[in-house]
């Protein structure tokens, strides 16, 4: 009986860590909006990395480069065209460890901008 009383304790502990590693997850998933992607960090990226190829209305510089004034170039989740950015397509460089994924997703965001420019 002792002995189900002690596992029953352990077990009570253990469901404890639980609750407290689901309400830490939770928090850090409330903290999100503070981690938000930033354009005008992505901006000075896109400046110094992407306007060569891409020109500074991102309409395309080079033959071959996407016009990302129209929209349904950038029809795609954040976390694809990131995919794409890290494993370099066509002409454009791979940028796997040259930025971190905070900054892809500050540069996309930017990207998704360029639409609502005046041309
Ligand atoms: C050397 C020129 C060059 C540079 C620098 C460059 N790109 Fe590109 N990019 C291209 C070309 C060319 C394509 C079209 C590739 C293809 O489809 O063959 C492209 C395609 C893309 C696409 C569309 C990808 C897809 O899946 O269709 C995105 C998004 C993009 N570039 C973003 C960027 C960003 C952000 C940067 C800067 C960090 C950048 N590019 C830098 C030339 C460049």
């Amino acid at each position: 009986m002792k002995q189900g009383i002690q596992t029953g304790a352990r077990t009570g502990r253990r469901l404890l860590g639980a609750y407290r590693l689901c309400a830490l997850a939770l928090a850090a998933g409330l903290w999100q909006p503070a981690m938000a992607a930033d354009p005008l960090q992505g901006r000075k990226i896109y400046q110094t990395h992407c306007e060569n190829c891409h020109g500074a209305n991102g309409t395309g510089q080079i033959p071959g480069a996407p016009d990302f004034m129209r929209g349904d170039t950038l029809m795609r989740p954040d976390i694809e065209l990131m995919r794409t950015l890290k494993a370099g397509r066509g002409m454009m460089p791979a940028y796997q460890g040259m930025f971190t994924e905070t900054e892809l997703l500050d540069v996309i965001a930017y990207l998704r901008t360029l639409r609502l420019q005046p041309r």
